[in-house]
């Protein structure tokens, strides 16, 4: 192959994390449209601001209308939409940023590549809230054009939805606030992006 990669002369991620003193970690959100994700990943990066770290989203909605605006919603873009997001809170994370993900990332298929592209990094967190409640809020209206019809391969309902196996922590927008859920994320994640003083 007449591709020569040069990470060794870069400055790595350990640099990159003394300069930001914090490590980095993708926080991929998975659920349905409208569970909460993206709110609750903004609220908990606004706290993270005033601690002065630093982060950024990757929000489906937002990425959908430019680095992956050429997908729809079969399974086959789909699993393209992942892969993109993914290798891209990769590039993120290797310079030491906290990376939050807000994706549907409907099926295990999806969460299995994810896991492989992050490995280690890779702290995936299910925002769960039924069809149902979704389908109340309905914040974009689009379970209501999905009612008449109007989207095809709507997740949740022509569109497959798999509720994560063994995520490392369930976030209830039923029963909890956004406050609340944005909290138990940010304490669940603590020591994971504090950087050891031996660093
Ligand atoms: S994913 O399934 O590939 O992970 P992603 O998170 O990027 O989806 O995009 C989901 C967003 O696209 C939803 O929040 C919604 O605003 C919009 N959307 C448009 N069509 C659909 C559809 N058929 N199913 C789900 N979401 C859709």
């Amino acid at each position: 192959m007449n591709i020569h990669p040069e990470f060794h002369r870069f400055l790595n991620r350990h640099d990159k994390q003394v300069l930001l003193r914090q490590r980095g970690i993708v926080v991929w959100l998975c659920g349905l449209s409208g569970s909460g994700k993206s709110t609750i990943a903004n609220a908990a990066e606004r706290v993270l601001y005033q601690q002065g770290r630093v982060t950024v989203i990757l929000d489906g909605d937002n990425l959908r209308s430019g680095l992956n605006s050429n997908l729809g919603f079969s399974d086959e873009d789909r699993l393209e939409n992942i892969r993109r997001i993914a290798e891209t809170a990769k590039l993120f994370v290797s310079q030491g940023i906290i990376t939050f993900v807000s994706a549907i990332t409907p099926r295990g298929e999806l969460r299995d590549l994810v896991r492989g592209l992050l490995g280690a990094d890779l702290f995936e967190v299910y925002v769960e809230a039924s069809y149902a409640t979704c389908e109340k809020r309905d914040v974009k209206g689009l379970y209501a054009k999905a009612a008449r019809g109007e989207i095809a391969h709507f997740t949740g309902k022509d569109g497959s939805f798999e509720p994560p196996q063994n995520p490392a922590l369930v976030l209830n927008t039923e029963t909890s606030s956004v406050q609340d859920a944005a909290f138990e994320l940010l304490e669940a994640i603590t020591d994971r992006i504090s950087i050891n003083p031996e660093l």
